[in-house]
C-alpha cells in the first residue's frame, strides 16, 4: 500500500517538478558579486516556496481517500486529474513510430501495408488521456532504462503482437540491427512457446511466452466423458511459470481463449482440485484462474524488483457471432458507439485490486475497442480467412506500449 502511494506520488511529482529545474541550476553556479547572489536567493526562495506547496497539493490529493490505495498501481483513481485509458484518438503525423518492413521481429501476417491495404490512416491515430497527455515516446531514454533489465510477455497471440511492436518500436534507437537476435535464432509462428529477442548492446532481452490461460492446461482425470481432450487446472499455474520470476517487466494477458467455441467445442473442460468441473461457466472459470495467478504473483514476485503489468482485454469487431464476417473501417468509430468493457476487464480489475499486491492494471479495453479500423481484416498472411481479433503493425499494440512505458519510466527514472 505505502510503497503504492510512493509511486504514484514519485510518478506525479517527477514530472511536475520539471519546470524547477532552472532555478536550482541557477542556486548551484559560482556567482561572483553579492547582488545576483541574493537576487538568485530569492528566486530558489521562491521555487522552495512553491515546490513545497505542489507537495502539500500531491498529498491532498492522495491522502483524504486511503479506499483507492489497495495495492493496484492506478494513476487514474477518480481524484486525480489523468485517467490515462480515458481519452480518444487524435490524427498525428509523426506516427506511425517505426515501420514494419524494416523490423525483422514485425511478422508478415501483422503487416497490413505488405499484405495490400491501401489507406493509411490507421496508423496515425496517437492515444491521447482526457486531461494529459503521454510522454513522447523517446526511444533513447527507454533504451537506457532497460539497460540490464528482462521484459517478459505472457499469454496468448495478443501478447505476442504487443512484444514484437515493442521490439519494433526499440529497434528504431538501435543503429546496428544485428546486435537484436533472437536468443535461439528461432522464427516467429503461432505456436511457439518461447521467443526472446536480446537487444546486446543494451544488455536486456525481451521474451514472450505462450500460456493463453496462464494457468496449466494438461491430461483429464481418468474415467472421463470422451468429450473431455484436456483439462484446464484452474489451481495450478502454467508449468512455465519458473521461468517469469526473474524478470524485471512482467506483462500478462488472457481472455481470447475463453470461449466456447476454444474451449468445449475442442475438448477442453475445467479442472479443480483433482475435480472435473464440466458445468463451469467460463466467467467463473476466469476469474479462478485469475486469482490463482493472483496468488502466485504474492507468494512468488518480489515486487519491490518485478513490476507486474495485466493488460486487459483486447476487443475484437466481428460483425457476426460466428467469427466470419466484420468490415474493418477506414476511421476509428466514435465513442457513443462503443461498447468499451469486457466481463474479462473486469474480472481482472477485481481480483487485482483483491490481492493487496502491486499489480498495474492496464485497462486497454475501452480505447481498443474504438479501433474498429486497426484490424488485420483481409491484409494478413492467409487473406481468405478474415481477422476482426489481430491488429496491423505498427497500430493500437504500439499504444498499449506507450501507456507500459509511461509506468516504467516512473519506476525505473
Ligand atoms: C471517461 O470520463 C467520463 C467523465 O468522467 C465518464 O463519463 C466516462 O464514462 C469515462 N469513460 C471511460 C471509458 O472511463
Ligand atoms: C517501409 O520500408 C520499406 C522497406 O525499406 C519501404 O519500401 C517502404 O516504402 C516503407 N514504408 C513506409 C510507409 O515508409
Ligand atoms: C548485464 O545485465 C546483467 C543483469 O542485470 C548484469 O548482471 C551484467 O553485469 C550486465 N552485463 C554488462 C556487461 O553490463
Ligand atoms: C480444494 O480442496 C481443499 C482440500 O480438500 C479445500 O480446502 C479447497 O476449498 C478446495 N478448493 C476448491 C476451489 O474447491
Ligand atoms: C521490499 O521493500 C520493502 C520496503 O523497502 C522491504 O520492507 C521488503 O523487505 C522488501 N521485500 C523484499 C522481498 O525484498
Amino acid at each position: 500500500m505505502v510503497s503504492s502511494f510512493n509511486r504514484i506520488a514519485s510518478g506525479q511529482f517527477s514530472r511536475r517538478s520539471l519546470s524547477f529545474r532552472k532555478p536550482r541550476v541557477f542556486i548551484t553556479m559560482p556567482c561572483k558579486c553579492w547582488f545576483s547572489l541574493s537576487v538568485n536567493g530569492f528566486i530558489a526562495f521562491c521555487s522552495l516556496v512553491s515546490f513545497s506547496s505542489i507537495i502539500i497539493c500531491v498529498c491532498l490529493i492522495f491522502f483524504p481517500n486511503p479506499g483507492h490505495q489497495n495495492g493496484v498501481l492506478e494513476l487514474m483513481d477518480s481524484t486525480s486529474e489523468c485517467d490515462f485509458f480515458n481519452g480518444s484518438w487524435v490524427l498525428d503525423e509523426t506516427y506511425p513510430l517505426y515501420n514494419s518492413s524494416e523490423c525483422p521481429f514485425a511478422e508478415r501476417g501483422f503487416n497490413c501495408l505488405v499484405n495490400g491495404r491501401r489507406d493509411r490512416d490507421y496508423q496515425k491515430w496517437r492515444w491521447k488521456p482526457r486531461h494529459c497527455d503521454l510522454a513522447q515516446f523517446d526511444v533513447h531514454s527507454i533504451l537506457g532504462m532497460l539497460r540490464g533489465k528482462r521484459v517478459v510477455f505472457v499469454g496468448d497471440s495478443m501478447s505476442r503482437t504487443q512484444w514484437e511492436s515493442m521490439i519494433c518500436l526499440l529497434m528504431t534507437g538501435v543503429e546496428d540491427k544485428k546486435t537484436v537476435y533472437e536468443v535461439n535464432r528461432n522464427k516467429i509462428t503461432k505456436q511457439i512457446r518461447f521467443l526472446g529477442v536480446r537487444f546486446s548492446s543494451f544488455n536486456f532481452t525481451i521474451e514472450f511466452f505462450r500460456s493463453v490461460f496462464l494457468v496449466r492446461p494438461g491430461k483429464p482425470p481418468r474415467h472421463t466423458p470422451k468429450r473431455v481432450q484436456s483439462a484446464v487446472k484452474l489451481d495450478v499455474m502454467d508449468d512455465f511459470n519458473k521461468r517469469w520470476i526473474d524478470s524485471d517487466v512482467l506483462i500478462f494477458n488472457s481472455g481470447q481463449w475463453w470461449t466456447p467455441g476454444k474451449l468445449f467445442k475442442a475438448g477442453y473442460y475445467f479442472q479443480v482440485n483433482g475435480t472435473l468441473k464440466l458445468g463451469m461457466p467460463i466467467d467463473i472459470a476466469f476469474r479462478t484462474a485469475m486469482s490463482t495467478w493472483a496468488s502466485w504473483v504474492k507468494t512468488s514476485i518480489n515486487t519491490n524488483r518485478t513490476h507486474v503489468f495485466f493488460r486487459t482485454f483486447e476487443p475484437s469487431h466481428w460483425s457476426s457471432s460466428d467469427r466470419k464476417f466484420c468490415k474493418v473501417t477506414r476511421y476509428p468509430m466514435t465513442k457513443t458507439s462503443v461498447k468499451g468493457y469486457s466481463v474479462f476487464s473486469d474480472i481482472v480489475s477485481e481480483v487485482a485490486a483483491d490481492v493487496k499486491v502491486p499489480v498495474t492494471v492496464l485497462r486497454v479495453t475501452y480505447m481498443s475497442a474504438l479501433r474498429s479500423d486497426a484490424h488485420v481484416g483481409k491484409w494478413s498472411d492467409t487473406p481468405s480467412v478474415l481477422d476482426c481479433s489481430h491488429w496491423c503493425l505498427p497500430g493500437v499494440p504500439d499504444a498499449w506500449n506507450e501507456l507500459l512505458f509511461s509506468y516504467i519510466s516512473a519506476k525505473f527514472a
